[in-house]
């Protein structure tokens, strides 16, 4: 993959879903992916490392002796599976991942979600935002939603400390792992005007090609909370990057933001759905970003395509 001298460039691997059996292919797939894009920062988009013996926190440290190794700054955000399926609860992973001496990640909770924090880019007044969008929605917000949706918003706290924070940088890039609600009608709308700038929406087509009505399209929050309206009013929010829907992988441009789902980047024999298990070609790969002084640009990057010795 190319990349100019003057960029910045951020490498998103999302929805792993590493099972202790997975762990040697998915270090080979995070390695590939690594060496194929030459990424100055390495994120993981959350629901990333799983295990109940410990060999989740284990896997974590051994991605920051690569990345110190590579001389690669990286971070983690949280999904929703993250403590769910693991050797600790969601602060404890966090803790886990803050204490680190690679990663520029930051507890900072705000309410019972961790890793709320910016990045300054070497590019000037750029900074990448990192948001843990939660869990599960409370019951409340799910009969708010006609039990559309089960996940959660970002919360009042998060979307002032976020304002607070993006105020005055000229560019702002963010990642959360549930999709925003916007993402739904943005992708819509981009469709019906032939403005997709990749990718597509396959939650909702059965194996056979069907249209599963009663499927889930974009897994975002029961409620909106209000953060697109309120960051995309400020100007400097560029594109928001979340993954959790392993099978889309769009990229669009709404009200003068960029969403994009990111590739999901790893398919498990082990556990989870994936591209192959629903019949579709096997899209897994990355989402890159290059941030330059006068712009950026989002790109797809296939494990199908890298050669072995990559
Ligand atoms: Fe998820």
């Amino acid at each position: 993959m190319e990349k100019a001298e003057n960029v910045y460039r951020v490498t998103v691997m999302t929805d792993m879903h590493l099972m202790p059996g997975d762990y040697e292919d998915g270090f080979e797939s995070v390695d590939k992916l690594v060496g194929a894009s030459r990424p100055d920062f390495v994120v993981f988009n959350g629901d990333n490392f799983f295990g109940f013996n410990g060999e989740d926190l284990a896997f974590y440290d051994r991605l920051d002796a690569y990345f110190i190794e590579k001389g690669i700054k990286w971070t983690a955000i949280l999904g929703n599976h993250d403590g769910e399926y693991n050797s600790a609860d969601r602060r404890s992973i966090a803790e886990h991942i803050a204490n680190l001496p690679g990663t520029v990640f930051e507890l900072n909770p705000i309410g019972k979600r961790y890793g709320n924090f910016f990045y300054d880019t070497p590019v000037a007044g750029t900074a990448l935002a990192f948001l843990d969008s939660g869990g599960k929605a409370t019951l409340s917000e799910r009969i708010r939603s006609g039990f559309s949706s089960k996940y959660a918003a970002l919360t009042k706290e998060q979307i002032a400390f976020y304002l607070n924070e993006a105020h005055g940088k000229r560019a702002v890039f963010l990642f959360i792992h549930i999709p925003l609600n916007e993402f739904e009608n943005g992708y819509y709308l981009a469709l019906a005007n032939c403005k997709v700038i990749y990718g597509a929406v396959r939650e909702n087509i059965t194996p056979e090609g069907k249209l599963n009505r009663f499927g889930d399209i974009v897994c975002s929050p029961a409620v909106n909370t209000g953060f697109f309206d309120a960051a995309a009013k400020e100007g400097n929010l560029k594109a928001v990057f979340a993954g959790h829907d392993h099978l889309n992988d769009f990229a669009v441009d709404y009200k003068g933001v960029r969403l994009v789902q990111v590739q999901r980047s790893f398919s498990s024999k082990l556990a989870s759905y994936g591209f192959k298990k629903r019949g579709f070609t096997d899209f897994s790969g990355a989402t890159v970003l290059d941030v330059t002084e006068n712009g950026f640009d989002v790109k797809q990057l296939f494990l199908k395509d890298l050669s072995k010795d990559l």
